[in-house]
């Protein structure tokens, strides 16, 4: 067991070396000054599925080897548990004694942040988000503010300050359960929401205060599974045809060196192709060197070949025109 662990040290810090650098198109940090849950999915998907599997339950290819098991980011009581800055430290040092690697060599500040988000939203998505925001509106941006910062019409006359979500580092201080406690009981002068929201609006509403911390990945959308797009209606990339390539290409097509410089990480990227040639033309799958070596099965080199719903997505995708929708 002991030299399994330490096999997996040197390999997980194999993929780190030849990964290195590895959002710089995406930027862990939105423009808005949020984390980027998407450039998380991309390092997920790079150094945490072999251990915590594609969807996060802990499940990943060398899972049955590790004792203790990989986390399961879905059990959302365990995350609900966690402020954000205790997972962070996990993430930056590893877990001694565990198959938990440290990370704050490979990774910088921001890129842990970027990747805890991403698998933060594992547990529920950003369901509950939308219900949330309008749950805010009307209860709390009197004080908290529309958009959330502690400056809300009314803020002014009252003696404490209202909390300022979009402060990171007063939120990373306080798990979701923390969040709950004081919704449920008041904090003097905020009164209690115990008899004016069920248990379930309260959670919405902590889903809606974390979106102030980080930008979801692809909303609605988490990882591999095509989604069920009705008859007749062209694939978007970035719904339908990215979530394919971070799923099943990134942890080889990414970094400082991928294979023939090929990086699919992003649109722009896609586009550019390999070092030898385009990969797509336009309108044109059949001579789209992306089709054709995902339909025969040659890439991805390791692994389950796409299923065929993927494959038509890719062709329908290239079809109409290969656009950055
Ligand atoms: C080589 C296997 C392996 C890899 C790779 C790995 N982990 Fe882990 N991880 C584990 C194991 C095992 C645990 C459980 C440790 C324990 O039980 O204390 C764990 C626990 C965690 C936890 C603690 C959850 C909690 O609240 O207790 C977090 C967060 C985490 N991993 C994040 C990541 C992230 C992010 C990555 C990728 C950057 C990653 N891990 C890559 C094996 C791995
Ligand atoms: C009457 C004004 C007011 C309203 C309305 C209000 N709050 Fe507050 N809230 C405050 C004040 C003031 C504080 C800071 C209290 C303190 O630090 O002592 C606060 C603090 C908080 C905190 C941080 C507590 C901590 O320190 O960890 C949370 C979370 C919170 N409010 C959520 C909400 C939510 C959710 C709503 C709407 C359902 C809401 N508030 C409505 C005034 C208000
Ligand atoms: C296990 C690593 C790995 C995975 C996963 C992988 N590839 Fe590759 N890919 C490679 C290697 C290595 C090459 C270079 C092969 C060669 O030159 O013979 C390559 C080459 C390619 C090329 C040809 C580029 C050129 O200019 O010749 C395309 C297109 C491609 N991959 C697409 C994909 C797609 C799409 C996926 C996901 C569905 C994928 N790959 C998954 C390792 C991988």
């Amino acid at each position: 067991m002991r030299k399994l662990f330490f096999l997996l040290l040197i390999t997980a810090n194999f993929i780190l070396v030849a990964c290195s650098d590895n959002v710089e198109a995406t930027g862990p940090v939105t423009s808005d000054g949020r984390y980027s849950a998407a450039a998380g999915q991309v390092l997920y998907a790079q150094h945490c599925t072999v251990c915590h599997g594609e969807a996060g339950r802990g499940d990943g290819p060398t899972a049955d080897a590790l004792n203790p098991k990989p986390a399961d980011f879905t059990d959302h009581e365990l995350r609900d548990s966690r402020t954000p800055a205790e997972r962070f430290d996990i993430i930056n040092n590893g877990v001694a004694s565990t198959g938990m690697p440290p990370w704050g060599a490979a990774l910088s500040e921001d890129e842990i942040w970027a990747v805890l988000y991403y698998e933060w939203s594992l547990a529920n998505g950003s369901e509950g988000t939308a219900a949330g925001k309008q749950i805010f509106e009307a209860n709390c941006a009197v004080c908290h503010g529309e958009v959330g910062r502690g400056d809300g019409s009314i803020a002014e006359s009252l003696e404490t300050s209202p909390a300022d979500f979009t402060d990171h580092e007063f939120m990373s201080t306080r798990s979701n359960q923390d969040l709950f406690n004081v919704i449920t009981n008041g904090k003097t002068p905020m009164p209690s929401w115990e008899a004016a929201l069920d248990e379930d609006q309260r959670w919405q509403v902590i889903s809606y205060l974390r979106s102030f911390s980080f930008q979801p990945a692809v909303p609605g959308v988490i990882l591999a599974e095509p989604t069920s797009r009705p008859e007749g209606v062209p694939p978007s990339f970035q719904q339908d045809v990215l979530p394919i390539f971070i799923a099943n290409c990134v942890r080889c097509h990414s970094g400082e060196s991928p294979p023939n410089g090929l990086r699919l990480i992003d649109y722009e990227n896609v586009m550019k192709g390999s070092l030898y040639l385009p990969i797509i033309i336009p309108g044109e799958p059949e001579k789209s060197l992306i089709y054709i070596m995902t339909n025969i099965g040659t890439m991805p080199a390791v692994g389950n070949p796409l299923s065929e719903t993927q494959v038509q997505t890719i062709y329908d995708w290239i079809a109409d025109g290969a656009l950055d929708n």
